[in-house]
């Protein structure tokens, strides 16, 4: 089986990690295009047995097999030519988030995906199908909480932009028409595929939102920097057979505030609250007994040798053989885009904004 890598830098570099324990699975060669040199040479330092190509189009030029898997890890405003040049070279694509720059592109990608008939999938799915998830979803569906009404996502951190505080040397990510957006595009990927796997929405409304760019003393001045590092949103929830729930989401790469995190889902008769990432593995449980609040609190640690950062590679290559799969694509993945793309428009136009699980019924 053949991986194409569009891009050779960090994450080309974690996804082709992953890769390599599909080894023990079937025979897998590893391709990398990238036109920045050291980049290709770094990668090649670490993977030695990749054919290297100084660009993508002449490494996908090759006639493609059924089963051949593009992944394209380059920065977002090069991520629909890339897929849609990995789709029409008649390939499946598995893209990094973002998906897209903005609404235009992911109906274009979709559209050629379907007319290629290839998956199309997003990177946004490492945290999906992490045991802790799995256990919340059985809590949910058991009924013990009651009806659900609303989710707290709240994740606040003081100083981690990206381009600043960590990997200082891509800065593009602080430009947005090179990284669609700041913390939004940057972790409300991850965000929206955790509350969409557990609240599987028919439709989002985003009520009201906003976006701030907190300055610090070392904020960058000899690069283009005009994306935002806190955010907030409230959305609406329309579920399938259930009443509409609310989800209170604030992120923040920069503030000034205090740094905490908290992720909670409560309903008539209980409430759940746990990390989705890498706090802590503790699932928190929390309901009435005899009118005091009773605790329980139970640990679901991954034993899995396909970790979080193993994920989107893992459950794209499972999708692409027909095998049970955790992957987020094609209507799914332009649909949680959307839910991002949204929180821009509401906060921009200050208008409530409405997302459809059917594409074709888009509400714009
Ligand atoms: N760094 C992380 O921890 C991380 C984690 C998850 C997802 N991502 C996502 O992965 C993507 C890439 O991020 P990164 O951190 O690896 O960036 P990076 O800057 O480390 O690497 C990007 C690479 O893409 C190459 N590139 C640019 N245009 C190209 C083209 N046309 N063809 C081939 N290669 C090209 C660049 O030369 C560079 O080597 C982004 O969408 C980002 O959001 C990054």
């Amino acid at each position: 089986m053949r991986f194409y890598l569009v891009g050779a830098g960090v994450i080309g570099r974690t996804h082709a990690a992953a890769i390599q324990k599909l080894q023990g699975e079937e025979e897998i060669e590893i391709k990398v295009a990238d036109p920045n040199p050291q980049a290709l040479a770094g990668f090649a330092e670490l993977y030695p047995e990749a054919a290297t190509y100084s660009d993508a189009q002449t490494m996908l030029a090759e006639a493609a097999k059924e089963d051949d898997i593009v992944i394209v890890g380059t920065p977002p405003f090069t991520h629909c030519e890339l897929s849609k040049l990995g789709l029409e070279s008649g390939r499946h694509v598995l893209c990094e988030k973002p998906l897209v720059m903005n609404r235009r592109e992911a109906e274009e990608l979709l559209e050629i995906a379907a007319r290629n008939n290839r998956q199309l999938g997003c990177c946004s799915v490492r945290f999906l199908g992490l045991p802790k998830m799995e256990e919340v979803k059985k809590l949910l569906d058991s009924g013990v909480l009651g009806d659900i009404y609303k989710v707290t996502f709240v994740y606040r951190g003081q100083r981690s932009r990206p381009g600043v505080e960590y990997q200082p040397e891509s800065k593009w990510f602080l430009d947005r028409s090179k990284s669609a957006g700041g913390i939004v595009m940057d972790w409300g990927p991850y965000d929206f595929s955790v509350i969409n796997d557990l609240l599987k929405p028919v439709a989002v409304e985003v009520a009201a939102a906003w976006t701030s760019k907190p300055q610090t003393q070392v904020d960058p001045v000899d690069t283009v920097y005009d994306v935002e590092g806190h955010v907030g949103a409230m959305l609406k929830y329309h579920l399938n057979n259930a009443n509409p729930v609310w989800v209170q989401y604030e992120r923040a790469s920069c503030t000034h505030g205090e740094a905490y995190y908290h992720v909670e889902i409560e309903g008539t008769l209980g409430a759940v609250r746990w990390s989705p990432y890498f706090e802590t593995d503790q699932i928190v449980y929390t309901c009435d007994a005899n009118g005091e609040i009773e605790e329980k609190v139970s640990e679901v640690v991954n034993q899995s040798e396909f970790g979080m950062m193993d994920h989107p590679v893992y459950f794209f290559y499972r999708k692409v053989k027909g095998l049970d799969s955790q992957a987020v694509v094609n209507d799914q993945a332009v649909f949680n885009f959307l839910c991002l793309q949204a929180i821009y428009d509401c906060a921009e136009t200050g208008d409530p904004q409405h997302i459809q699980s059917e594409l074709r019924n888009l509400i714009v």
